[in-house]
């Protein structure tokens, strides 16, 4: 696929088949990834993988989470553990889950320097993934300010920081695509 027929056709996938995607095929999508630019060369992205059997901590680990912040009421209500169980059972269906981090700099503009390049990372990732077949959804929630769910999947927040989850698997329904805004609308050309 031409690259700016992958750029426009890219969607974000919101459901996925069972079917795991080939270790081969993510190493990779990653690997197209880490071209993205990257500022003194720190290539900063890092990648845990949840997969297979490895996924229930990491997704038991969520679920601790919201009910600490109070996304799910702390208490074990049978309505309760009813979404407790449907979230579970819903983010098991995901094939695989990549949290992508990065070691965090005293310093704001190094700091903003990595998590821009971190976020080209994921985008460039996301568009190999797509001419893979490969379907992501990039998530950015409110356990990844958790510290102890930091301290849960084995990160000192104090020294790294989450910069999204992926979740990855082969599309089972295509999203639509919601068009974009005419660029024009957004540009201000100054040229005297
Ligand atoms: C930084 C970032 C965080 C996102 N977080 C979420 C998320 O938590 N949940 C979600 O459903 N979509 C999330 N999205 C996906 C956007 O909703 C999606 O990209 C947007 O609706 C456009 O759809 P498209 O990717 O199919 O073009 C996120 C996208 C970005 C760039």
């Amino acid at each position: 696929m031409d690259i700016l027929e992958a750029i426009k056709e890219r969607r974000s996938t919101y459901s996925f088949k069972r079917e795991e995607v080939n270790p081969e095929v993510l190493k990779q999508i990653f690997t197209y990834g880490s071209y993205a630019p990257t500022h003194y060369m720190t290539e900063a992205w890092q990648i845990k993988l949840y997969q297979s059997q490895g996924r229930k901590a990491f997704i038991d680990a969520i679920i601790a989470s919201y009910r600490r912040i109070g996304m799910i009421k702390d208490n074990d209500d049978p309505k309760t553990l009813r979404m407790i169980e449907s979230m579970t059972s819903f983010l098991m269906t995901i094939p695989h889950h990549a949290l992508i981090y990065f070691e965090k700099d005293n310093d704001p503009i190094r700091y903003e320097e990595e998590y821009a390049s971190v976020a080209a990372f994921i985008q460039n990732a996301q568009l190999a993934a797509w001419e893979y077949g490969v379907g992501m959804l990039w998530t950015i929630t409110a356990y990844m300010h958790d510290p102890e769910f930091m301290a849960e999947i084995g990160l000192n927040s104090d020294n790294y920081k989450v910069a999204a989850v992926l979740q990855i698997g082969y599309p089972d329904k295509l999203s639509r695509d919601k068009g974009r805004t005419p660029i024009e609308n957004k540009m201000e050309i100054i040229d005297e």
